[in-house]
């Protein structure tokens, strides 16, 4: 596909998960036809998006502190003859709408995460009439099917939503208010997205959905057919729930190579009376037993997982629980949250609220021993070998930066000829988010 020279100047910023991340992808490549062309600041840019989360306080209000700043830059363009677009997307313009544009006035339109195709069209009308301003409704088909077929991918990883929207309505949580129900896209264009990827040099894809593995088509057929794609050496997938972890996903870790051994698997707590007030449908047993079922199929696997501390109600014992849950499981990494009230969820209106600083202590609590699983995990591979992929130059000259199959930033000195390839580094020593190694043996190389 050939574009126009950009005429005009992109600036997205993205915040909150990976499928905002694609999405951002996405709407650039729905705007580079339009002239529109990347550049890494809002100043001067003639179209801002934020792309924007919903999922606690802090990302939303993030958000208009963000705002307030762009609107000085857009008045200074204005002084200057030019003329500013903003507009927002993502969730907090699916869970906000219109009142964005009112707590932000210098806001030209919003556009919701189901809604981008429609985004030459909406900053369109904003320039001619400044009209109708809002889109966001709920047609993801209609979205995948209007978006570009073709790829630009600025790496040797990239996402692929293979599944957007949640069921679950766990109570605490925004996401099936602000991304819609569960839905699948069908497996052909998902499988030609994929191809067009590895073509670029792409050789790692990680799948995304808010319940990735209630892909109705089975997510484990899809990483089967997905392993066969020449050049594509890496799968991952992400976020998957409990409950929809099935037989047939987990045998695909036993059998295929090309399926990467980490596993972003959130339990929120190890309680079952807070896990069954958070809708969760399993309970800290359940999740115990599915993550011996998976260590069985694969025994390095690199487990990750979500937590949330002080939901409504929590009592001491029960946020023990979720210590003792966490050291039983052993996590690689993982990512903790305190609860955040999101207006018209469940549990926003549950009573016994925690305060703020018991929520701190337990959340310092409970990542002082997360932050120790991580740290030993990490060090458990000094003196091995790993297979890493480089992605790009690392911070030091002649130093390059990559990934090993548990997902742990690698640095080590080699030639740039090695970014986009996969090779052996001997790890020599481990910090608590990144390994350092030497190359093994640059003969070793993996086919391509
Ligand atoms: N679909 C994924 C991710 C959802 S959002 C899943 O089911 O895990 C990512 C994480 O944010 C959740 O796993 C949860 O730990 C956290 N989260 C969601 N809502 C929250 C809230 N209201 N307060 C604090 N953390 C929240
Ligand atoms: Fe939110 Fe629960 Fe759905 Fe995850 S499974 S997106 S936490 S409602
Ligand atoms: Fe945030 Fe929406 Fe993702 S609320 S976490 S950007 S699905």
């Amino acid at each position: 596909m050939t574009d126009p020279a950009p005429t005009k100047r992109l600036f997205i910023k993205t915040y909150g998960c990976q499928m905002n991340v694609y999405d951002s992808e996405r709407m650039a490549d729905v705007l580079a036809p339009l002239g529109y062309g990347m550049t890494d600041t809002p100043e001067g840019a003639d179209l801002v998006v934020l792309n924007t989360c919903h999922i606690r306080d802090k990302a939303t209000e993030k958000v208009y502190s963000e705002l307030g700043k762009i609107r000085l830059m857009k008045q200074d363009m204005a002084a200057a003859g030019g003329q500013m677009t903003i507009a927002v997307a993502g969730c907090v313009a699916q869970a906000e709408g219109q009142e964005i544009m009112r707590r932000q006035p210098a806001v030209d339109l919003v556009v919701g995460p189901q809604a981008y195709h429609q985004l030459p069209e909406l900053i369109a009308r904003s320039h001619r009439a400044r009209g109708e301003r809002l889109a966001a409704d709920f047609a993801a088909d209609e979205k995948f099917d209007a978006l570009p077929t073709e790829r630009r991918p600025t790496g040797v990883t990239a996402f692929l939503t293979v599944q957007e929207g949640c069921d679950k309505f766990c109570t605490f949580c925004v996401v099936p208010y602000t991304r819609g129900a569960e839905w699948s896209r069908p497996t052909d264009t998902i499988l030609a997205e994929a191809r067009s990827l590895a073509e670029q040099g792409v050789r790692e894809v990680t799948l995304l959905g808010q319940n990735v593995n209630a892909y109705t088509g089975g997510l484990a057929g899809l990483v089967r057919k997905l392993a066969e794609i020449p050049g594509l050496d890496r799968i991952r997938y992400t976020t998957s729930h409990p409950a929809d972890m099935d037989e047939a996903l987990i045998q695909a870790h036993a059998e295929i190579p090309q399926l990467m051994p980490y596993l972003h698997l959130p339990v929120q707590s190890g309680s079952d009376r807070i896990l069954k007030a958070m809708n969760r449908a399993h309970t800290a047993d359940s999740y115990l037993k599915l993550v011996e079922r998976i260590r069985a199929a694969r025994p390095d696997i690199a487990m990750s997982g979500d937590f949330i501390v002080g939901f409504p109600g929590e009592r001491d014992a029960e946020f023990e629980a979720t210590l003792q849950l966490v050291r039983e499981v052993g996590y690689a990494a993982a990512f903790s949250f305190k609860y955040s009230r999101r207006p018209g969820t469940p549990a926003s209106a549950m009573p016994g609220q925690i305060a703020e600083e018991l929520k701190d202590e337990r959340l310092a609590r409970l990542n002082a021993l997360l932050d120790q699983q991580q740290k030993a995990f990490n060090a458990a591979q000094a003196g091995k070998v790993l297979p890493v992929l480089f992605e790009r130059a690392g911070r030091h000259p002649g130093q390059l930066s990559g990934r090993s199959p548990y997902l742990q930033a690698v640095h080590c000195d080699g030639p740039e000829s090695l970014i986009g390839q996969i090779a052996k580094v001997r790890i020599d020593s481990a910090a608590k988010m990144s390994l350092a190694g030497t190359l093994a043996d640059a003969g070793m190389l993996e086919p391509a």
